[in-house]
């Protein structure tokens, strides 16, 4: 057993991922590895797990759009070594190209798919202890799944011991028959590989160099050959086309919904709620229906989400409200309250107890606790203090047709309705806008700013400019009315003299 523990602790000599296959079937100009579910790519899963178990080298096989793959992984995983495949001559081909790149190899090597991203990184972890536990030349993944067509099938002898790998096409009726499938997972001792790849030929159907045959190879030469299987066939399921893109998308997403309802999270419609792998929530965080979280998006302990709401890179404060809301790099503090309706640009903060209300759009915008925008306005390049509050469609006007401008509203200042904030003006703390001003000039501590023409009234211009419609009718109806009125109170007036006289009160 000490022995067992010690070869445990010795870390796996590497993992070949293969990437080097067209993708055909997506028919995509983006290479099918960078395609995403939940967010990241699906080479990102592979590379992901793969670094999970630690080994000391990672080789990622490429060949188609190898260029795109590359760069994604130089973005992604520096660490990882790659090796191009110029012509995909096969999977046993396509290891023997990792391999030239590690001379003297010894220990266990890995070999998984770029295109399988629900493979997860305990169940590649065991595969290597079952592996070294049968002290095994090689150990394959299985599966028993409903439809086995097009996989390679598990052939066992009598006595249950895997003795070959038999790929579809290659296949006899009797064969076709048999529902395990190999995954296309293993593990390999890394001195056995590389001997069995050197005698690979490609006699059959496709003419390829099969790293099935290595099966054959180790049984020939004595080697104990092992098969681990899987019941979650979710772990084995590679992407081929945009219908199991969708598939595998969805699955990540249940489990990622699942994880977080196990942590205290209520999800009321998890089919019609999105998270990315990368989001964070918190315990009594709620997510209506429609709610999609993306990128960096975190949301703290008992905020509610949606519905409807579309959050990428924001950060939301522990009871904050976001309903019916598009928002991007933008930061919600703590109660703070957002829509139904808005949209938040790059840049938007929002302080502790702050309001961005009902079809308000905002960018580059600092709002401070407790500030209020509530209906209507874009605040573009806006600093807008503690507490301050911006009337019903407030427009902060950023920009000249040549440059964006900031302009400030200060702590406790009211900015009246339907204004316009042209760029750069500063509102200072405690101060006032009258409703539908144009503000060009800042506007000082304590002052109100007015930029309005004052009012005027044309008395008799509807009987002169309008005569004969419903208006000049109704408006001579009033008229009439008002003197009726204006007689009445005439004669009430003569009638109360006496008693104003005594000081009685009139109210009522
Ligand atoms: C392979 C297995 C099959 C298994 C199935 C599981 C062989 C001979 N067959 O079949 O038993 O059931 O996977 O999905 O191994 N690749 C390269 N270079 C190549 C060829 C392939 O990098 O020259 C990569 C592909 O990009 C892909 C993976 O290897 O990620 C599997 O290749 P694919 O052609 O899909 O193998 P299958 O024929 O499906
Ligand atoms: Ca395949």
């Amino acid at each position: 057993m000490s022995q067992q523990s010690e070869s445990d602790a010795r870390p796996v000599a590497a993992v070949v991922i293969l990437a080097a296959g067209e993708g055909k079937r997506m028919h995509s100009a983006r290479s099918k590895l960078l395609h995403e579910i939940a967010g990241h790519s699906l080479l990102s899963y592979a590379v992901t797990a793969a670094t999970s178990i630690q080994p000391e080298h990672i080789v990622v096989v490429v060949g188609h759009q190898r260029e795109q793959v590359e760069s994604h992984l130089a973005e992604i995983a520096p660490h990882v070594m790659i090796a191009v495949q110029e012509q995909q001559l096969g999977t046993g081909h396509a290891v023997q190209v990792a391999l030239n790149q590690l001379a003297d190899l010894t220990g266990d090597v890995v070999v998984t798919y770029g295109d399988v991203p629900l493979l997860a990184s305990e169940t590649l972890a065991a595969l290597v202890v079952d592996h070294r536990d049968r002290a095994a030349a090689m150990t394959v993944l299985t599966a028993q799944v409903p439809d086995p067509s097009g996989y390679g099938r598990i052939l066992r002898g009598s006595d249950g011991l895997v003795e070959a790998i038999v790929e579809h096409r290659d296949a006899d009726e009797a064969q076709r028959t048999i529902t395990e499938i190999n995954s296309g997972i293993y593990v390999f001792d890394a001195e056995i590989l590389r001997s069995a790849l050197a005698e690979l030929a490609p006699t059959n159907a496709q003419g390829e160099l099969y790293l099935t045959d290595v099966l054959t190879f180790a049984r020939r030469s004595g080697q104990t050959v092992s098969a681990w299987t899987t019941k979650d066939l979710w772990q084995t399921e590679g992407v081929n086309d945009r219908a199991q893109l969708s598939r595998l998308n969805a699955e990540l997403n249940r489990r990622l919904l699942q994880g977080w309802m196990r942590k205290g999270v209520t999800v009321i419609d998890p089919a019609s709620t999105w998270v990315h792998a990368s989001v964070d929530l918190a315990p009594d965080v709620t997510l209506l229906p429609g709610t999609s979280l993306e990128g960096a998006t975190s949301v703290a302990a008992g905020a509610t989400i949606g519905p409807d709401t579309t959050l990428v890179d924001v950060e939301v404060g522990e009871g904050a409200t976001v309903v019916r809301t598009h928002a991007s790099l933008s930061v919600i503090g703590a109660g703070a309250s957002v829509g139904p309706y808005a949209s938040l640009r790059p840049g938007t903060t929002l302080g502790a107890g702050g309001k961005i209300g009902t079809f308000v759009e905002t960018k580059n915008a600092q709002i401070g606790a407790g500030a209020k925008v509530p209906h209507l306005t874009y605040a573009g390049d806006a600093v807008i203090s503690d507490g301050a509050n911006i009337g019903a469609g407030v427009i902060f006007a950023n920009y000249d047709g040549l440059h964006k401008a900031t302009s400030t509203v200060g702590a406790h200042s009211f900015v009246g309705s339907n204004s316009v904030l042209a760029a750069p003006v500063h509102i200072a703390d405690g101060s006032y806008v009258a409703a539908g001003s144009t503000i060009t000039g800042d506007v000082g501590v304590g002052e109100l700013g007015v930029s309005r023409s004052r009012q005027r009234n044309v008395a008799g211009w509807v009987a002169r400019k309008r005569s004969g419609t419903k208006t000049a009718r109704a408006a001579e109806a009033a008229l009439d009315q008002r003197q009726v009125g204006e007689s009445e109170q005439q004669d009430q007036q003569v009638a109360d003299a006496p008693l104003q006289d005594q000081h009685v009160s009139r109210e009522a």
